[in-house]
């Protein structure tokens, strides 16, 4: 007798973006990869379920945005217009919704989607002051839906890697001890004269505040994941081109619970140039990374070990090593950064029912109390201790 093969179920995902501008070209780009991967990425050959991820709507306040993005990444329906983003959050088709608008936006639409029993990614910074994430933290818990936070230093692989060498170097290395980073971006709200092709980041209304929330987010979050709690911060903040609120000069001490200083020089300016640089300093080792925002690589990282030659580490390795780590070993980058890996981790987080994900809530409100313990310490003239992590 002849076997009949039994049609497998499919598990569709659609996905719908709010906000068509910067930041959403790299969410869109890496989600039709994850949609042209999902075969793959969710061997459909060995599982029951056919896990589809599909890129489905677009919303924006501006019709050219949404259609703009429509000719590049073709979709299924587009919102246009004041309402657009709730137009879209009440679509019943939509599972998931990607917000990407300016960052005072960001909670009302986030609640509004986990309340409707959307899961959720919302990009950094989310919302002010940070214990207004509880509001986040109850909606997600309550809808029982992922939410995730864009914080996208936890999905770069030599972050991962680094924790590995940080762990598996113990004795050889000797204790971590001093932690250089400076960070020097083009301010990110000259309209079309810079990348982001946007001024909204020097209003205060919209942007909350400057430097800090809006870039060095990643890199405190980042060390964070790697050297753990922080004990106290440090900071001297200046408003050097004179927009309210919108520091774009940051110097700042921040002491981990394990002793470690790291120094942060972080400035918005005028220069073509937008690199972040980390020198990462043990007893016998020191660990440099360059990651330069203009350059296709990601990062050049050089580790030097007493008197040895001084040797780039291998990016792939790295990636290799991170796939392998979040579960997905079978998984290839596809695309240089760290975009295409943060929204898999997501629609991976939905295939698990994973609602906290592996880059929680928690963890991001977190990273917003060590950046408000900046700007009180730069007010008050004092260090701030910082209150201990409660997952
Ligand atoms: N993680 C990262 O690396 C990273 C990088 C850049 C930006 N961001 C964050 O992403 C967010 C967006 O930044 P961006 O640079 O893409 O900004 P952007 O101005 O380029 O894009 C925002 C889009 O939202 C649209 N918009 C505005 N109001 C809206 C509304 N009411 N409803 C629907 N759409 C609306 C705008 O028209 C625009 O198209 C910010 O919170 C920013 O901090 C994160």
């Amino acid at each position: 007798m002849m076997e009949t093969k039994q049609k497998k179920e499919t598990r569709r995902i659609n996905i719908g973006i709010i906000g068509c501008g910067h930041i959403s070209q790299n969410h869109i780009f890496s989600l039709t990869l994850v949609e042209a991967n999902a075969r793959k990425i969710w061997k459909w050959k060995e599982s029951e379920i056919k896990i589809r991820p599909h890129l489905y709507a677009y919303a924006d306040i501006l019709e050219d945005a949404v259609k703009n993005m429509a000719k590049s990444f073709p979709i299924d329906k587009q919102f246009v217009g004041k309402n657009a983003g709730f137009e879209l959050i009440e679509d019943p088709d939509v599972h998931a919704v990607f917000i990407l608008t300016p960052t005072y936006l960001h909670k009302e639409f986030v609640l509004a989607a986990l309340n409707q029993g959307k899961h959720v990614f919302c990009e950094k910074p989310l919302c002010f002051p940070p214990s207004e994430i509880d509001a986040i933290i109850k909606a997600r818990d309550s809808n029982h839906v992922v939410f995730q936070p864009g914080l996208v230093m936890r999905s770069t692989s030599p972050i991962h890697y680094l924790q590995l060498l940080t762990e598996q170097n113990k004795v050889k290395w000797g204790k971590p001890m001093n932690i250089v980073f400076r960070d020097s971006q083009q301010k990110p709200y000259l309209g079309e004269l810079e990348v982001h092709n946007s001024t909204w980041r020097k209003d205060q209304t919209q942007a909350y505040s400057g430097i800090l929330f809006e870039h060095v987010i990643h890199d405190i979050d980042g060390m964070i994941s790697i050297f753990g709690e922080v004990e106290e911060v440090y900071a001297k903040i200046n408003y050097f081109a004179g927009h309210p609120g919108i520091e774009d000069s940051v110097a700042s001490i921040i002491t981990f619970k394990n002793g470690i200083n790291l120094s942060i020089s972080a400035m918005w300016n005028d220069l073509d140039y937008d690199c972040r640089y980390y020198e990462i300093y043990f007893e016998k080792a020191r660990i440099t990374i360059i990651s330069d925002g203009r350059s296709k690589k990601l990062a050049e990282i050089k580790l030097l070990y007493l008197d040895e030659a001084e040797i780039e580490l291998d990016l792939e390795k790295m990636d290799e090593y991170f796939f392998s780590k979040i579960g997905l070993p079978h998984v290839k980058a596809e695309v240089s950064g760290p975009y295409y890996a943060e929204d898999l981790r997501f629609i991976n987080a939905i295939v698990k029912n994973n609602i906290k994900s592996e880059i929680t809530a928690e963890s991001a409100k977190y990273a917003h109390e060590i950046i408000e313990a900046c700007y009180e310490s730069g007010r008050k003239g004092v260090p701030i201790k910082i209150q201990p992590f409660l997952n």
